[in-house]
This record gives C-alpha cells, structure tokens and sequence, in this order.
C-alpha cells in the first residue's frame, strides 16, 4: 500500500531534518508558490533565498522557517545558529555522533571546520587535526582543540590521506574525519583517510554544482562509511533556541567566529567580499 502524503510527512518530521516533504525554499518562493518581493522600478519578481531573503530589512517568512529565541540573546551571535556553526557542532554530536577518546581529522578550517573540532573537543575526542592550504588558520585551530595542523602544500604530492594515515594513532587511519570544504578530492582524502575497518567520514561541504566524487570501492569493502550532513542534522526550530542558550550559558564559545562587521543592509556586498577573502571567518551586518 502506498504511503499516504500526510504519513510520509509525519515521518519525515519524526525522521529527517531540514527538508520539508515538498520543499518550495529551492524555488525561492513561499508555500503558497508565490514570491513577495519585487523590484520597484519595474515590478519583476525577487526570489527569495532558502525561505529567508535575509539580505532584506523586512521580510516575509513561512511560518515553519520562524524560531523563537530568548529575547536577551544577543542577535550578533545567534545568528551564527543560522547555518555554518549549528552545522559543524550537528555533524559531530549528531551525524557522526562521535565518541570520547576517539581520533578526528578535519578538513577545512573555516567557520565551519572550527565548529567542528570544537563539537569533537567537547565531547572528549582525544585526538584532533586540522587540515588547511592556508596555514594562518592552524593558530586558532590549536586553541579550539587541534593537536596537529597540516599544510597539504607541505607535503609535495604525496596524497593528504597517506600523510594523515600514516601520523593516525594507530596507523590505520581516523575515527572520524570531515570534509569541510566542498572540495571533491579532498572529500576522497577524508575518506581515505577514515580508519580501516570502522572510519566514518561525513561531508559536510557543499560541493560545486556537476562535481563528482571517486574513490575506489575497495574504500567500503574494508569497512569506511561515508555520508553527508544537511544543517548537522538540526531541526531549526527547535534546536536554535536550545543552542542559542547554550551560548548564552557560555557552554558554546562563537566570539571567535565574527571577524569582521558592517553596517546597514548596503554594506552586504562588502560582508560577501570579507567572506572571500580568506581571512574571514564571518561577517555580520547590522541592519539598523
Ligand atoms: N552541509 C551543510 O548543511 C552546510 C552548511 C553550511 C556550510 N556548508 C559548507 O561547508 C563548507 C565550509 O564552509 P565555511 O563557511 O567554513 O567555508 P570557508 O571558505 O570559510 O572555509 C573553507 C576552508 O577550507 C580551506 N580549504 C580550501 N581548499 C582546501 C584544500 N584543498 N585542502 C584543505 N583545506 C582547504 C580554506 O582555506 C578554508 O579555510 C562550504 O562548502 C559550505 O558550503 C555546508
């Protein structure tokens, strides 16, 4: 008998995280297929972007895209909970649902890649490394939990998952491994480099539209799994508050996250090019 729609839903609810049954954030309209942005001068039709158009001073948002914050929060750092941040810390507490003592390596230290490897050094991981070409990022890495850094750039052509594999602590690779840059191959490295036998490796980067990814099957057979994480397995709703609290109570650190702040709403633009340029962790605008 087929699932009746109402069923899948609720399951999906049960089940899944981000992804509403039929999702129309991919078509930057609201549930009702309409828009409600437009342009003034001519009338045409604004999207908006994954159900917010945050980049507005007024918006409209479905219901369901709304959480409810403590009001004392500080707007600054809750809004790191938006994506990146509550991602990261997801991947590992829920994703991967890494263990105390285990070995971690990272791939990507941006925000992202942080909260990652401050996710696994709360909870008790006892071996963490970072893995990033821009080695200006190793020295807050170490604050956050990293025992080691690598520099791919430091080791020739000598592929990273040997590198890593070979430095693991047993030899055989890591506990866990994550890829947060969206880069394919370094997706292969993370694999790879997950411990034979029982590795994990999650992707948490979001790789460029058509970009594939290889490696050979042999990877599984000796026992890697890998597997993605949207929005680190959240539910918005509920889990923003509670990690806005968190922070609140100081149980989650994110100063550290905001490297650089604008001003008003056409001040985006240059929030979009601190963020590229390699130096930026996050960018917050304040709209006034
Ligand atoms: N899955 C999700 O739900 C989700 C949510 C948010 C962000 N993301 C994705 O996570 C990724 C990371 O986001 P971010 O904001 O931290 O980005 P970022 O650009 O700030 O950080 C990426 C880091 O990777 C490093 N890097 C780039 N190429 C590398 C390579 N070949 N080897 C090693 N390091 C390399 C960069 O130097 C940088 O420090 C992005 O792909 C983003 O789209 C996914």
């Amino acid at each position: 008998m087929a699932a009746s729609r109402a069923a899948l839903s609720c399951a999906l609810e049960q089940r899944a995280t981000v992804v509403p049954p039929s999702s129309p954030r991919g078509k930057g309209v609201m549930p009702d297929g309409t828009s409600r942005f437009t342009l003034a001068k001519d009338g045409s039709t604004v999207y908006h972007f994954m159900g917010c158009s945050t980049f507005a001073e007024y918006t409209v948002l479905a219901e369901i895209s709304i959480a409810k914050i403590d009001p004392a929060a500080s707007l600054e750092k809750a809004c790191l909970f938006g994506c990146g941040i509550s991602t990261g810390l997801g991947a590992v507490w829920n994703n991967a649902k890494v263990e105390p003592f285990s070995s971690v390596a990272v791939f990507g230290l941006g925000a992202v890649g942080f909260a990652v490897v401050q996710a696994a050094k709360a909870v008790g991981a006892s071996h963490i490394v970072g893995i990033d070409v821009n080695p200006n990022k190793f020295e807050m890495a170490k604050k956050l939990g990293c025992d080691v850094c690598y520099n791919p750039k430091d080791h020739g052509d000598e592929p990273m998952q040997q590198v890593l594999v070979k430095n693991s602590p047993t030899g055989f690779g890591f506990d866990y491994t994550f890829d947060c840059t969206g880069n394919v191959n370094v997706m292969r490295s993370a694999l790879e480099a997950a411990h034979r036998g029982w590795g994990q490796c999650c992707l948490v980067g979001v790789a460029a539209a058509g970009k594939e990814i290889a490696t050979r099957p042999f990877q599984f057979i000796t026992g890697r799994r890998c597997f993605g994480t949207a929005f680190g397995g959240w539910k918005t709703r509920d889990a923003i508050p509670m990690l806005t609290d968190k922070m609140m109570k100081g149980e989650i650190a994110v100063d550290h996250f905001i490297t650089h702040r604008f001003n008003g709403v056409g001040e985006t633009t240059k929030a979009i090019d601190a963020l590229h340029s390699g130096d930026c962790l996050r960018a917050v605008v304040h709209y006034c």
